[in-house]
């Protein structure tokens, strides 16, 4: 399927927007199957689309919380993906504590974090078939990664595991692989900001290095959007505002 860009006139309005559509997707795989199993994204462009969550009204029992990458580090570390989320959103919300997975990082290792976040999706979905999330929501880095699929890096090329170790620079860090991403009902990407302008231009390419640009290896058999600033959006061609 094509993907759907929309260009939004600044980060407010694409938070807006996201804010709006991320709703609309929970009602709607709540409407259809009784749940949402939605997976998130780290760094600073959701967190305002977090904080917006918060003040929404849904059947929170019905919505199951993952997350898409997570850093090593322990779960009140400053750099934590769960951390930042909770402060933002979860812990504003009647959620049920059971409908939270967090990337459990109190282990000995990131493969062992990686295997038993793998394990946690098993029971979550149920079987071993391929995890079908409702939303999957990625943002993208200056160098065009996304989640924790790093440029030239050996989980790129990941397609059984469904969690692995990504690596940013010395940094370990736990990540859904390609294959999950993809399958996904619907991927959304948030990406704010002039300094991603290279890096999408290149990950929009007819051709380009899916190695180089790990975000151009997204490519879901369902709905894929991109929600861009017009920062970020500056020089794409053919993409309406
Ligand atoms: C993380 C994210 C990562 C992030 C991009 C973009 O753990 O940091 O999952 O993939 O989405 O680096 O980050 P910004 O939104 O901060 O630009």
């Amino acid at each position: 399927m094509e993907p759907t860009v929309e260009v939004l006139p600044d980060k407010a309005a694409l938070v807006e927007r996201a804010t709006a559509l991320v709703i609309e997707k929970i009602k709607g795989a709540i409407s259809s199957r009784q749940q949402c199993h939605i997976s998130l994204a780290g760094g600073s462009t959701p967190k305002p689309l977090y904080e917006a969550l918060a003040k929404a009204d849904l059947p929170w029992e019905q919505l199951y919380i993952y997350w898409g990458d997570e850093r090593f580090v322990p779960a009140d570390h400053a750099d934590s993906n769960a951390r930042m989320v909770r402060t933002a959103w979860l812990d504003h919300i009647p959620i049920p504590a059971d409908n939270i997975f967090t990337v459990p990082t109190d282990v000995d290792s990131p493969v062992a974090a990686a295997a038993a976040y793998e394990q946690t999706l098993h029971q979550s979905f149920g079987g071993d078939s391929l995890p079908q999330f409702d939303i999957m929501l990625l943002g993208m880095g200056d160098d065009g990664h996304t989640a924790s699929l790093f440029p030239h890096t050996a989980v790129l090329q990941e397609q059984t595991r469904w969690v692995s170790v990504g690596q940013k620079d010395d940094q370990p860090r736990i990540t859904l692989t390609v294959p999950v991403i993809n399958a996904a009902r619907s991927v959304m990407f948030l990406v704010a900001g002039a300094n991603k302008q290279t890096a999408l231009s290149q990950v929009f390419a007819t051709e380009g290095d899916a190695d180089q640009y790990p975000s151009r290896r997204i490519q879901p058999a369902d709905e894929l959007i991109w929600l861009l600033d017009a920062a970020a959006a500056e020089g794409l061609n053919n993409v309406k505002s």
